[in-house]
């Protein structure tokens, strides 16, 4: 008895932290994207905002390290919930016909960790700087005359390597399908769940993975159509 308790609590412990640490990540691509958009208003736009992010000093640090808890916590409790309903389905289901899935809610993990893999390719280009050096060490000098970190140059020139845009848009394009599947699933493991409104929180959870898809492909799109320079 009590061994099933406590299989169940750590099943449902883990749930929990998967959906709070899904919807923490929800939110930080809503902010990334915000602040990404700033590319099609130049470079003052989004090199001041850089800085500005580098001027927060040590909350940004804080920021940062919420986020990296939040995705490896997610990461980690995915795969822990996986194996869990793998050891205890020891027979397998005599029907493996889907019966009400989604192709979204079928390939989460391998959604998952295709968008952990861009992830880490992602730090590297951008926030490390191994994948261009070139453009990495570009520096721009603001109207206030203060000397800062390109971002600008370095998006607008790695982004008109094709091969580097598709890999972002083939990545946008997983994180596009793995949120309509986690936002409304995260909103029903926390509980929030009624006939009246769960069609709701599903058109906000696709409308959200649409908002993305659009905001974060437009930005490759743009440059290498020339739009953006
Ligand atoms: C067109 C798409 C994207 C662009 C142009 C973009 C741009 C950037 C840039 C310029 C940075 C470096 C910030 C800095 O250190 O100054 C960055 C960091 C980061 N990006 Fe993106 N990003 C995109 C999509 C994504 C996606 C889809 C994810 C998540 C799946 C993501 C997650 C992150 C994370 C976690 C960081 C590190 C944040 C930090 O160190 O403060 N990005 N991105």
């Amino acid at each position: 008895m009590a061994s099933i308790r406590t299989y169940l609590q750590s099943t449902i412990m883990s749930k929990v932290i998967m959906a709070l640490s899904g919807l923490a990540v929800i939110g930080f691509l809503l902010a990334h994207l915000a602040g990404n958009l700033l590319v099609f208003g130049g470079p003052e736009a989004i090199n001041k905002y850089g800085q500005g992010l580098r001027d927060l000093g040590g909350l940004l640090w804080v920021l940062r390290g919420g986020i990296v808890v939040a995705f490896i916590a997610h990461i980690f409790t995915s795969i822990h919930l996986k194996q869990r309903n793998a050891s205890a389905r020891k027979v397998s289901y005599a029907n493996t016909q889907p019966v009400n899935s989604t192709f979204a809610s079928r390939t989460m993990l391998i959604s998952g960790l295709s968008i952990l893999i861009y992830l880490l390719f992602h730090l590297s280009h951008f926030t490390w700087g191994m994948v261009s050096t070139k453009s990495f060490n570009g520096s721009y000098i603001l109207q206030d005359g203060r000397i800062v970190h390109d971002v600008y140059a370095m998006v607008v020139a790695d982004f008109q390597n094709p091969i580097i845009s598709i890999v972002y848009i083939v990545a946008v394009t997983l994180v596009m399908f793995h949120t309509t599947h986690a936002f409304s699933s995260a909103f029903q493991t926390l509980g929030i769940n009624h006939p009246s409104y769960n069609g709701l929180i599903k058109k906000a959870g696709l409308g959200i993975a649409i908002l993305f898809w659009i905001g974060y492909v437009s930005i490759p799109v743009a440059i290498l159509g020339q739009f953006v320079k």
